[in-house]
């Protein structure tokens, strides 16, 4: 039996517009009808990890308000242990306002809500869900003390922690320090490393500094062009899967819930890496964050 993923982060609601290009500072844009959809990188990392075959504990902070109401149902919905979500009245959940363009690109802005009420001691109330698990996967969605408290915990009690630095944002070394899988994309590993220019030469020296300080193993996401990974075994690019894109909002989050599903699951790094790639290029194929995330059969299955 798969060990289990404890995944701790966001929960928000995407309301979604279609638009012919992502708007410039001060220029409106005509879009589609509105789309309200679930989200939040969080729990579509959940979502992607739990029908990507993982067994999967959510912790994350939802109001009481219809959107978490919903999602908590929603999670329910895909298999996923619920119960160490936190419902704080008197506030409203995560919501997230999208841009998508025609070309599958977006932009998006994120109102934490809630989801800025994740405490650390949420997390050591969930220490018995810790205990035992194959991995734990945190993004920075959420406050920067909660994720260093989720930190700890997986290091004190062993377990391998995957950080997905997602918004990008500087961090301790004494974070950084207890990853054991680190998933940047190239903007934030260059946030990270203090890197002023993103080149074909400077991708693998910003996973070299993010590997000597402490990091087992560097997947620097690169989006079509797949991944570029750095551990003990293997330094270079893994090709992605070409797909017509549709919307690439989630396509990270279904790598990363993917990803941990596969390493859980005792695939090896570059197995992982390339269910994970499977998984992130089938959801770029259709509208929206959670809905797009596919199951283990398509994944394993889908003739790119
Ligand atoms: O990574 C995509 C997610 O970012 C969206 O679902 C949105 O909610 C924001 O959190």
């Amino acid at each position: 039996m798969n060990k289990k993923i404890i995944v701790v982060g966001s929960s928000n609601t995407d309301m979604v517009v279609k638009v012919p290009h992502i708007p410039a500072p001060g220029e409106t844009v005509m879009g589609s009808e509105l789309l309200t959809i679930p989200g939040g990188k969080g729990a579509n990392q959940a979502v992607g990890a739990a029908r990507a075959g993982g067994d999967v504990v959510f912790i994350a902070c939802v109001s009481d308000d219809t959107f978490g109401t919903e999602s908590i149902e929603n999670y329910k919905k895909d298999g996923i242990d619920s119960s160490y979500i936190k419902v704080k009245p008197g506030l409203h959940s995560g919501v997230a306002l999208i841009n998508v363009a025609a070309d599958g690109e977006n932009s998006i802005a994120v109102a934490p809500g809630a989801n800025s009420h994740l405490l650390p001691e949420d997390i050591a109330r969930a220490r018995d869900a810790f205990e035992g698990a194959g991995a734990v996967l945190v993004q920075l969605e959420i406050p920067l003390e909660t994720v260093l408290a989720t930190a700890r915990l997986a290091s004190e009690l062993n377990v391998p922690l995957i950080l997905n630095p997602a918004p990008g944002a500087k961090l301790t070394a004494e974070l950084l320090k207890m990853v054991s899988v680190i998933t940047p994309n190239e903007t934030e590993a260059a946030l990270l490393t203090g890197t002023r220019e993103i080149n074909e030469e400077t991708i693998p020296e910003m996973a070299r500094a993010l590997y000597d300080m402490g990091i087992e193993t560097v997947i620097i996401t690169l989006g079509s062009k797949g991944v570029y990974l750095l551990n003990s075994d293997f330094q270079g690019v893994m090709q992605g899967y070409t797909v017509k894109a549709v919307d690439t909002t989630a396509a990270g989050d279904v790598f990363n819930g993917a990803l941990a599903a596969a390493l859980s699951g005792n695939k090896t790094v570059r197995q992982a890496i390339d269910f994970a790639q499977r998984a992130a290029a089938i959801s770029v194929t259709r509208m929206g964050a959670q809905p797009s995330a596919p199951g283990l059969d398509e994944i394993t299955e889908y003739k790119f």
